[in-house]
């Protein structure tokens, strides 16, 4: 972990708002992420995550809003920029909350695939470089060594030639963060991604993810419903709610925000916390959240 001292400013997001006719799903929102950090947003459903997302990744053009991404000591105004460039240039690759991968090429063309426009440079965008040009086979040869370094780094080796398609579910989660990485981000945006794994899958993404920021050494922007994901990996965690950030800082001093404990309690018809809620909530959580359930109900006017 890096000492907030140390901080590399990556991405820098202001005033970021995004409606849909009459719907405000991003409202005036600012947060920045640090590279070599885990930087986690966080909030109830419908509070404006993905949205979010497609904005810096170039599927929705925000209403309003600069996002700015520094790479290489220069500035990408990502607000400004197609999603291509947005991936090739400014260097921020993402996945989805439900799975995009191309089901009937194999496991290895999926992460081939990724690396299509590295090749199509080297190949001088002609028949005769894809042929023969030396540049093009020493491209095709590091796209090839990436794949394989990422293969085996989320244990699928053995599954390279098997259809994507017909991978297990947790698996195809990590091709998909494979593939992602074959892009040789920056900034790595990752949409849920511990949504339905099983424990030890869940374990096992943890760990991937602190190898990403700390032996890649970039940034990771994670959206994430399981507080317990949250609590353990990010660095910086940001709390939306209704479109709002409600509360940013680390882990620890989030998990305490009075903000938030309401957020997470609800809308003012659920009384209780059900049971099913708590076991992903951190004991502290619980604890306030259930202290809450004692208390009058506020009215606060959403
Ligand atoms: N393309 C869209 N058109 C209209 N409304 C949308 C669109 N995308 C998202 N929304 C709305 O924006 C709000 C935020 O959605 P979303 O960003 O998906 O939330 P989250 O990821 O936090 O669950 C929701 O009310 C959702 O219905
Ligand atoms: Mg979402």
């Amino acid at each position: 972990m890096i000492e907030s001292g140390d901080r590399v400013p990556l991405l820098d997001v202001e005033h970021l708002t995004m409606r849909f006719g009459g719907l405000v799903a991003v409202n005036d929102l600012a947060f920045q992420a640090s590279d070599r950090e885990i930087t986690a947003i966080i909030g109830p459903n419908g509070a404006g995550k993905t949205t979010v997302f497609n904005c810096l990744t170039g599927f929705y053009k925000p209403t309003v809003g600069r996002l700015t991404l520094r790479r290489d000591g220069t500035e990408f105004y990502l607000e400004q920029m197609d999603g291509f460039r947005i991936a090739r240039e400014a260097g921020v690759a993402r996945t989805f909350q439900n799975i995009r991968l191309f089901p009937r090429m194999s496991v290895l063309e999926n992460l081939m695939v990724a690396q299509h426009n590295t090749l199509m440079r080297a190949s001088g965008f002609s028949l005769a470089g894809l042929l023969g040009l030396p540049r093009y086979t020493r491209a095709e040869r590091e796209a090839l060594d990436l794949a394989r370094f990422w293969l085996d780094r989320v244990n699928l080796t053995d599954r390279a030639d098997w259809d994507a398609g017909n991978l297990p579910y947790g698996a195809q989660r990590r091709l998909e963060i494979a593939r992602a990485m074959c892009t040789r981000p920056v900034l790595l945006c990752l949409d849920e991604p511990a949504a339905g794994l099983n424990a030890r899958e869940s374990y096992e993404l943890n760990e991937l993810l602190i190898d990403i920021r700390d032996r890649i050494g970039i940034g990771v922007l994670l959206i994430e419903h399981d507080m317990s994901v949250v609590m353990q990996i990010s660095d910086h965690v940001i709390v939306l709610d209704y479109g709002r950030k409600i509360s940013d800082g680390d882990p620890e001093t989030v998990r305490n925000d009075p903000a938030v404990i309401r957020a997470y309690l609800g809308t003012e018809e659920e009384e209780e916390l059900p049971e099913e809620v708590a076991e992903d909530l951190p004991p502290e959580m619980v604890r306030a959240l259930r202290s809450f359930e004692d208390r009058p109900h506020e009215e606060d006017g959403h």
